[in-house]
């Protein structure tokens, strides 16, 4: 009953001239699928581009990898929510751990954005995870926890069902080294438990939770294909567009 997400992560990648040939090899590659929710996330000087050639494209949407949590003003380098809704933005990443430890984030600002996000009718994907010592320090639980419940805090339960969850282990990320099929299903559990908590568990059950960390075309099936993942964040392997055409290809197919 949870429509499947597949989001791209261009990170820093992609001109505008990349993005150009990008779109009309995937779309190639998979057609106008609208099963499957499809994201791409490129940088913020592609989305112009990437709108214009999605068109008619439905089942491809358009995501931005940050905003900011102020509405406009003196905020030199920012982005608002309503300059991507402008350019046809529907998701928003929020927290990526890449954020988070390079850019100062924290639980607070996480949550102000996603405010702002819902506000402006954007779905964010609220990022979370825990590092490598985290996890050998027993810690899962307790960093998840406290993610999610600062993350979300005030937001009503309609905003939260729309927000997208991403569970990436920051020891996954670009690293090779994905979680296994098992760890990333005993988070996910674990994550839709404490929506149900956070909200109700009619909430949790139709929230989407998506896995990031090092997913690829020979893992996406086996990952999909655990009952509490809805979909994946991908990083690297989605800079090609005929292997993130695979991996849609592969969680629509494990779904089925
Ligand atoms: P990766 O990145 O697929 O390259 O590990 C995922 C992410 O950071 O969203």
């Amino acid at each position: 009953m949870r429509k499947v997400i597949i989001a791209a992560n261009w990170k820093m990648n992609m001109t505008v001239a990349e993005t150009a040939s990008y779109i009309p090899t995937f779309l190639a590659e998979t057609g106008d699928d609208t099963e499957v929710d499809v994201v791409l996330i490129p940088p913020f000087t592609s989305l112009p581009k990437a709108s214009e050639l999605i068109g008619e494209a439905y089942s491809l949407k358009l995501g931005a990898q940050n905003m900011s949590a102020q509405k406009s003003g003196a905020f030199t380098g920012e982005v608002s929510a309503a300059m991507l809704r402008e350019l046809f933005v529907r998701y928003v990443l929020v927290g990526h751990s890449e954020r988070r430890q390079l850019f100062g984030e924290t639980d607070q600002t996480v949550n102000a954005k996603l405010h702002a996000a819902h506000e402006a009718t954007l779905k964010p994907i609220l990022c979370i995870g825990e590092t490598l010592a985290e996890r050998d320090g027993g810690q899962v639980e307790a960093v998840l926890m406290r993610q999610l419940r600062e993350g979300l805090a005030g937001l009503d339960h309609k905003q939260i069902q729309e927000t997208v969850i991403a569970y990436e282990p920051v020891w996954a990320i670009g690293t090779g080294r994905n979680a296994t099929p098992a760890q990333a299903q005993e988070a996910h559990a674990l994550i839709r438990s404490e929506i149900g908590q956070i909200a109700e568990p009619a909430v949790a059950e139709r929230l989407r939770i998506q896995y990031g960390g090092s997913v690829k075309v020979s893992n996406a099936g086996e990952l999909l294909g655990q009952p509490d993942i809805d979909g994946a964040l991908v990083g690297g392997a989605s800079l090609d567009p005929r292997d993130f055409a695979e991996i849609a290809k592969a969680a629509k197919a494990a779904k089925e």
